[in-house]
């Protein structure tokens, strides 16, 4: 067996110094080396063998293989240098020519505002975690204190994934929000908790300039002993002034989300326009960055935290919102035209 295989490889390897074309060696590559070539054929008969015999001509069969292989590899090699030789020397490659210059990409818009916006809470102390865009119905609702057939569904337009949407038993949808991150971080950890996440959502909306049916959140979640909302107000203010300017001021009102209590909307004062009143801020002076508030009693129980024992703060916003106030972009959609010209621009 061994000798065969020393024969079969001598004629190979004689075979393949003759040989002059691509189209040659893989002719050669097959009848050796294919999968019904010779040296294959020796390898899988090798199983049939007495065990006595089999170790060295397995031994000798592999080595022949290895050998082949980088004969193979060589050759090629050195028909591909030839190839290229005869090309300079034919005059078909002008080596001299300038190269093509490899055009440089570049973040999406949305993601460089992500990037800032989870940066400023990770220098804060944030971890950054991500999760599910499909999602069950109880971290996007349920566990959010938004029960079945509660109208605050109204709130969120769902596209289901289950066929029969949100009636079937365990119904499954594109989530709505980053907020069904606050219970899965919940459920996993015990306090303190202090998370960022930041992800795509979906609604069942028409689109137009300032909807769209896709788009990001950025999702902040803080739990622990003695939180309160001068901690929520302390945090968001210090956001802000990072992000929009050190001389910026914010502004809190009541809100409603089911899933906080007291529930609060958070504004800027206009970088624009200082709180003067132009087109950035609509004439009122102010701009509207944020939901917040502090975590529902009923969401920490839900997870299994004691509310007597344990507060927390939780904000969300959109991050395309805060680009286009940034870039005085009119249209949200331009960001998911897949538009180069717009692209470029950032
Ligand atoms: N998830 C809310 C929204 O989609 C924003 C929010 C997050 C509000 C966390 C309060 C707390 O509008």
């Amino acid at each position: 067996m061994a000798e065969d295989i020393a024969a079969l490889t001598a004629q190979a390897q004689q075979e393949l110094d003759n040989i002059a074309d691509e189209r040659a060696l893989e002719a050669w590559r097959v009848a050796y080396l294919g999968r019904s070539g010779r040296l294959t054929q020796v390898l899988r008969s090798i199983g049939t063998l007495p065990a006595e015999e089999r170790r060295t001509a397995g031994a000798a069969a592999n080595q022949a293989k290895g050998a082949l292989e980088a004969a193979l590899a060589g050759k090629e090699e050195a028909l591909r240098a030839r190839a290229l030789a005869r090309e300079a020397a034919g005059g078909a490659l002008d080596v001299t020519l300038p190269g093509r210059p490899v055009a440089l990409g570049r973040l999406h818009p949305i993601s460089q505002v992500l990037r800032e916006i989870l940066g400023a809470f990770a220098s804060m102390g944030f971890a950054v975690v991500e999760g599910p865009e499909v999602e069950w119905d109880y971290y996007n609702f349920e566990a959010l204190n938004i029960p079945r057939d509660h109208p605050a569904r109204d709130m969120w337009d769902t596209l289901w994934i289950s066929p029969e949407g949100p009636r079937a038993e365990r119904p499954m949808l594109l989530r709505t929000l980053t907020s069904p991150m606050q219970v899965r971080v919940m459920e996993k950890t015990r306090p303190p908790v202090r998370i960022v996440t930041a992800g795509k959502c979906y609604r069942y909306e028409a689109t137009d300039a300032t909807h769209e049916s896709m788009f990001y959140q950025v999702e902040g979640l803080a739990v622990d002993r003695g939180i309160s909302m001068a901690d929520l107000k302390g945090t968001l203010y210090e956001f802000a002034r990072r992000l929009f300017g050190e001389e910026r001021r914010v502004r809190f009102r009541c809100d409603y989300f089911p899933f906080v209590e007291p529930g609060a909307e958070m504004a800027i004062d206009c970088f624009n326009c200082a709180g003067a009143g132009c087109r950035t801020c609509g004439n009122s002076g102010w701009i509207e960055i944020l939901g917040a508030g502090m975590v529902h009693p009923n969401v920490l129980r839900g997870v299994g935290y004691d509310p007597e024992v344990y507060t927390g703060f939780a904000f969300g916003m959109g991050p395309e919102r805060v680009a286009m106030l940034r870039h005085g972009i009119d249209d949200i959609r331009l960001f998911y035209g897949n538009d180069l010209r717009f692209l470029r621009q950032f």
